[in-house]
């Protein structure tokens, strides 16, 4: 933790609605989440939801709630039927965006080439793009993991350096541990974190440094305090417990529980 303090990087807490939400939900939800008290005011905590609920939720949104998308276009513009770019995502208030999760590259095909594509107007916007990166079960048992993510990791890596690394994250959900109830271990999650940053160290130390790694995979507010004081793991990516406030508060209480350990250490 005092290594991570020393790095200043922020923790971020970023829930991903998935295809979740109405407007309903989100009056609930906002409802619900200012009648909590935990403060969230030394995180960055981040929404990323259906495209058609990014005005509402950045309208209606406190300003300390980062509102993103879930995913974006490759293309600035032209004929390119039921595609949204980083321009339209940024005017309707989003600020960040995932890229390349798992559902995306499993049931859409999305490829490394399309990552980086969608990476690059992502960054070129100025939206903070968080890519997802992670290994399938299949993959874990016959010792791919590392490669799975080095090939993944490879696909953007020229395009991170020290000037950028504060405006880009990623996050590493292993596959068999998203919506599975099935969380990697914290040491499960800081080997590959670890591995991550040290093959963003082989481009640019500073950078390495800098960049934030988030956890995703069944992470909740019963195991959020143990994968959070992992010192490479600078947050989560959080699906089905970013449904409810009060259980996305929880995962938030528990990494503020870590900055006042830090600051007392
Ligand atoms: P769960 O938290 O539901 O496992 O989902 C993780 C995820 O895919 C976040 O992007």
């Amino acid at each position: 933790m005092i290594q991570k303090a020393a790095m200043m990087r922020k923790f971020m807490i970023a829930g991903n609605w998935k295809l979740h939400g109405s407007h309903a939900m989100i009056r609930q939800w906002l409802a619900d989440f200012m009648a909590l008290d935990t403060s969230i005011d030394a995180l960055d905590v981040a929404l990323c939801v259906p495209y058609v609920y990014l005005p509402m939720l950045s309208t209606n949104a406190s300003k300390n709630i980062l509102i993103g998308a879930q995913d974006v276009s490759a293309h600035d513009t032209g004929a390119h039927t039921g595609e949204v770019s980083a321009a339209m995502l940024q005017e309707v208030g989003a600020r960040l965006v995932l890229i390349g999760h798992s559902e995306r590259r499993q049931d859409h095909a999305e490829s490394d080439e399309l990552v980086r594509a969608k990476f690059k107007q992502a960054l070129a916007q100025g939206l903070m793009p968080v890519v997802c990166v992670g290994e399938s079960q299949q993959q874990r048992e016959n010792n791919e993991t590392f490669a799975v993510i080095e090939r993944q990791l490879n696909a953007i890596i020229d395009l991170l350096n020290a000037a950028n690394a504060d405006q880009c994250i990623l996050a590493y959900e292993p596959i068999w541990a998203i919506g599975t109830g099935l969380t990697a271990s914290a040491e499960q999650a800081q080997e590959v974190h670890q591995f991550i940053r040290s093959q963003l160290a082989h481009k640019d130390v500073t950078m390495a440094r800098q960049i934030r790694l988030l956890y995703g995979g069944s992470c909740k507010g019963s195991n959020a305090y143990e994968l959070f004081s992992m010192p490479d793991v600078d947050g989560g990516l959080i699906g089905g417990a970013s449904l409810k406030a009060e259980d996305f508060m929880a995962i938030c209480h528990q990494a503020n529980k870590l900055l006042d350990k830090t600051q007392s250490d």
